[in-house]
């Protein structure tokens, strides 16, 4: 990889910025100044930059509070994304969400640049559990407990794997659901099942990473490195 692309995507800067700062001096390979964007690295080489060692990750895993009124995608030609609330900060990085939640759902989306890793957590076989917290507008009743544990058929004919309906007696119309697919509008269509229509939709958790609730709605940061292990896991 040429020195500007490998600076640019492992700190974070745009082409053209990781291109003046090597030009400037910034930038040393194996202990020397190197001006030359354009030398091609090999996988020994030491890079420093600003006087600090370089330190190449590969991808990049962004924990978000994805807040309504944002569409989950990449890009988009007229509405704002959950990548361009993110964007400022890893201008080199092809990042996507690994999953959507509906443009007027908030909580914890996963952005990163690992195809991979998405794909897993995505995949219905590995049955990766994704919490969310529900406001209806009418109260959880024992028949769609049952009926989530026994898998919904939706309007359309299609039935949705056993899912968990965990109700909370001080409060009728909140619910936790915990899914192991991810089928367009599934919780509001499983619900519109019984008639019961979503108020509010937060996704809480993806597996045993729970969204931290310091980042506030629109708040990002890195996953740390326990909780991309068990990610992983
Ligand atoms: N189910 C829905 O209906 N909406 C979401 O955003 C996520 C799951």
């Amino acid at each position: 990889m040429r020195l500007d692309q490998y600076l640019a995507k492992a700190c974070g800067l745009s082409r053209s910025a990781a291109r003046t700062a090597v030009r400037a001096g910034k930038v040393k390979r194996n202990g020397t100044v190197c001006k030359a964007a354009d030398t091609a690295l090999s996988a020994q080489d030491e890079v420093v930059y600003e006087g600090k060692p370089v330190v190449w990750r590969e991808f990049v895993y962004i924990m978000l509070d994805k807040p309504a009124g944002i569409l989950s995608a990449a890009r988009d030609a007229r509405e704002r994304t959950v990548v361009d609330l993110v964007a400022k900060d890893y201008p080199g990085r092809a990042l996507f969400p690994a999953g959507r939640l509906d443009k007027q759902s908030t909580g914890f989306i996963l952005l990163t640049d690992d195809g991979a890793l998405a794909h897993e957590l995505l995949s219905p076989k590995k049955h990766v559990e994704k919490t969310y917290e529900v406001v209806l507008d009418t109260p959880v009743t024992r028949e769609m407990v049952q009926g989530f544990e026994q898998g919904v058929t939706l309007a359309d004919g299609e039935t949705m794997k056993p899912a968990k309906l965990l109700c909370d007696e001080t409060r009728p119309c909140f619910a936790r659901v915990v899914l192991t697919q991810g089928v367009y509008h599934q919780i509001k269509r499983m619900f519109g099942v019984y008639g019961a229509g979503v108020n509010e939709l937060r996704r809480v958790a993806i597996g045993e990473v729970v969204l931290d609730d310091a980042l506030g709605l629109g708040g990002f940061r890195e996953l740390t490195e326990r909780e991309l292990a068990s990610l992983k896991r």
